[in-house]
Order: C-alpha cells, then sequence, then structure tokens
C-alpha cells in the first residue's frame, strides 16, 4: 500500500496522514537536533511536529494509561506522559521513543491544580499546541459497604477520579476551545452505569465522569472540540487486582462477563485511539462501553 492510499485517522491541524509522515526521523537516533547548519533537519522536526498529533495522557505509567501511550506511539503521535513516580515516567519515555515517537514525561497529581496547569502549559511550551487528551489517573478507593465509609474516604476517591477530571479537563479545554478542534476521552466504568455492591463511592465516581463528559461536550460542541467517555468492564491491571484482592474474586468477576475473560489493557487503549481519531468525528458526549458484554445483561 502506498503512502496515499493510508486510511487517515487523524488530521490535526488540517495535515496528517501519521503513516504518510515517518515518525522517525532519525530524531532519537543521535542526531543534534540543535546543530547549525542542519536546516533540513530543523525543517523535518518542524514538519514533524505540524503533522504529528499531540496526545496528554494522565495516570499514564500503568494499566490502561500505559496501554493507551503505547498505542499512540505505535501510530507515531508526539506523547505527553504524565504520574506521579518520575523513575518509572522515565523509563516509560524510553520505550516510547523506541517506536520513534517524541515523548516526555512529567509529574503531575491530578487532584492538585497547579500540577494540572502546570502539565497542559508544559505540553503547550514544548509541542506547540494539544490534540488529544485522555484522562486516565484514577483510584479504586476503599471497598466496603456504604456503612463502611467515611467522608475521608469519599474525599480520597472523588479527589483524584472527579476533582481530578475536571481539574484536566479545565486545563485541557483551556488550550482546546481557542484552537477550534481536538478532542478529550476520559475513563469511566461500567461502574459508572450500574451500582456496585461493595464499591459505592467509586461507581458515583465514575457516574461523575459521564455527567463531567456530557457536560462538558456541550460545552464544546460550537469550537468542534469532542469529549467522550470510555466505560471499561474488567480490565487486567493492578486496579483490578487491588479491588478484587483474591484471584477466587477476581474469578467470580470473570464469572459475570458474558465474553467469560477479563479485558486486556490494550483493548481499552484501541477504543481510546479510535475516540481520538477522525474515525469518531460525529461522536461527542457519548460513553462507550468495552465490557466483554457486561453491561448488555
Ligand atoms: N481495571 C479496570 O477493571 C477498570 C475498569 C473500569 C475503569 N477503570 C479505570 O481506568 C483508569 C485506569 O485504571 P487502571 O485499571 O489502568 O489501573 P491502574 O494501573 O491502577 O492505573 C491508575 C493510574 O492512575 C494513577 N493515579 C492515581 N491517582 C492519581 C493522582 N491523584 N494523580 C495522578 N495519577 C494518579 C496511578 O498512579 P499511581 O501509581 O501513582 O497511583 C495509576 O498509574 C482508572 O480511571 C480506572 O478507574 C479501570
Amino acid at each position: 500500500m502506498t503512502s496515499k492510499q493510508q486510511p487517515k485517522l487523524f488530521t490535526p491541524v488540517q495535515i496528517g496522514d501519521l503513516h504518510s509522515t515517518p515518525p522517525l526521523l532519525g530524531l532519537h537516533t543521535g542526531v543534534d537536533r540543535q546543530g547549525t547548519g542542519d536546516r533540513q533537519q530543523k525543517n523535518k522536526l518542524k514538519e514533524y511536529l505540524m503533522n504529528t498529533p499531540v496526545v496528554l495522557i494522565t495516570g499514564a505509567l500503568t494499566g490502561i494509561g500505559r496501554a493507551t501511550a503505547l498505542a499512540f506511539a505505535k501510530e507515531g503521535a508526539c506523547i505527553v506522559i504524565s504520574g506521579r513516580r518520575d523513575e518509572v515516567g522515565q523509563e516509560l519515555v524510553a520505550e516510547l521513543r523506541t517506536f520513534g515517537a517524541e515523548a516526555e514525561y512529567w509529574r503531575a497529581d491530578v487532584r492538585h491544580e497547579d500540577d494540572v496547569r502546570s502539565l497542559v502549559d508544559k505540553t503547550v511550551a514544548r509541542f506547540g499546541r494539544l490534540d488529544v487528551a485522555v484522562n486516565a489517573a484514577g483510584t479504586e478507593g476503599k471497598p466496603g459497604s456504604v456503612t463502611e465509609q467515611s467522608a475521608e474516604s469519599y474525599a480520597a476517591t472523588f479527589d483524584t477520579n472527579v476533582l481530578g477530571t475536571l481539574l484536566s479537563m479545565k486545563h485541557e479545554l483551556r488550550v482546546l476551545l481557542p484552537q477550534r478542534h481536538g478532542s478529550i476521552i476520559n475513563v469511566s466504568s461500567t461502574y459508572g452505569q450500574t451500582g456496585a455492591a461493595g464499591a459505592s463511592i467509586y461507581a458515583a465516581s465514575k457516574h461523575a465522569v459521564v455527567g463531567l463528559t456530557q457536560s462538558a461536550a456541550l460545552e464544546a460542541a460550537e469550537s468542534g472540540v469532542r469529549v467522550n467517555a470510555v466505560a471499561p468492564g474488567p480490565i487486567d491491571t493492578g486496579m483490578l487486582t487491588r479491588f478484587t484482592g483474591t484471584d477466587e474474586r477476581k474469578a467470580g468477576l470473570v464469572s459475570t462477563v458474558p465474553l467469560k475473560r477479563l479485558g486486556k489493557p490494550e483493548e481499552i487503549a484501541q477504543m481510546i485511539v479510535f475516540l481520538a481519531s477522525d474515525k469518531a468525528s460525529f461522536s461527542t458526549g457519548a460513553t462507550f462501553a468495552a465490557d466483554g458484554g457486561k453491561t448488555a445483561r
């Protein structure tokens, strides 16, 4: 297939054919990008940045966020990953660069507005704009019945899952709305659509993510910015292992899934890449399930 026949996944700034613009360009192969006299290389870098979507991911160091970063790297995107563990962040940046992607890690705790503001500002300072934001940071909180919960356990879960999503969208939209293009994907859950015995606060927080997504989508629609959410079912990540606690409970959860297996983080990542792309150009304010049929029951 020639580059002209390749399907377009993104059209950031009306240019992008990711596959026709080789993402590699020797950017991480020891080429001196600041070197004098290398005008051609500088022009290639400029062209690369113009043609390549800039993707920001919170909660990017593990699980679904990490799989999403790798999926965008394989698409040749410029990627900013953020999280709270610097060493792990730098290791993932190195891995993303092996795919030829431009990648940066910046520390951000999504509960703190200064962190989130700075993360978005640094992204724009580094890459000139923002095209896609994936808000994957989340916590399972403290499992247990409603009668066991407290104001503290409520705040611990809502501060990350709800306030974190709100602050992330606030600062992402600060950039996306004036650009008049871009896409945000929040991570809700099947528990954003149903109740969850033993996970009431988590379920409430993921319902809130759906409400934030729908409201932001309505506010952003006039500018052409799209805001959607994914609703994963049980996905094989550290969070699910912490949430279930034992292999028996994990197996019990699998038995509730019509496809009779856990999802893989990569399966959620692929849906996120699709929602970010021009192939999902008429979708906004929607929540897309990837749950092995769990919510079809
Ligand atoms: N796994 C599932 O079955 C499932 C199902 C539905 C929805 N989800 C959602 O999917 C998203 C990703 O979860 P996952 O399954 O991939 O689990 P995970 O591996 O535990 O990922 C959660 C990530 O969020 C980060 N994080 C937590 N609090 C943060 C904060 N205050 N600021 C910045 N980062 C923070 C964590 O970093 P630290 O290591 O620093 O805590 C971690 O990297 C979450 O929103 C989760 O609710 C998961």
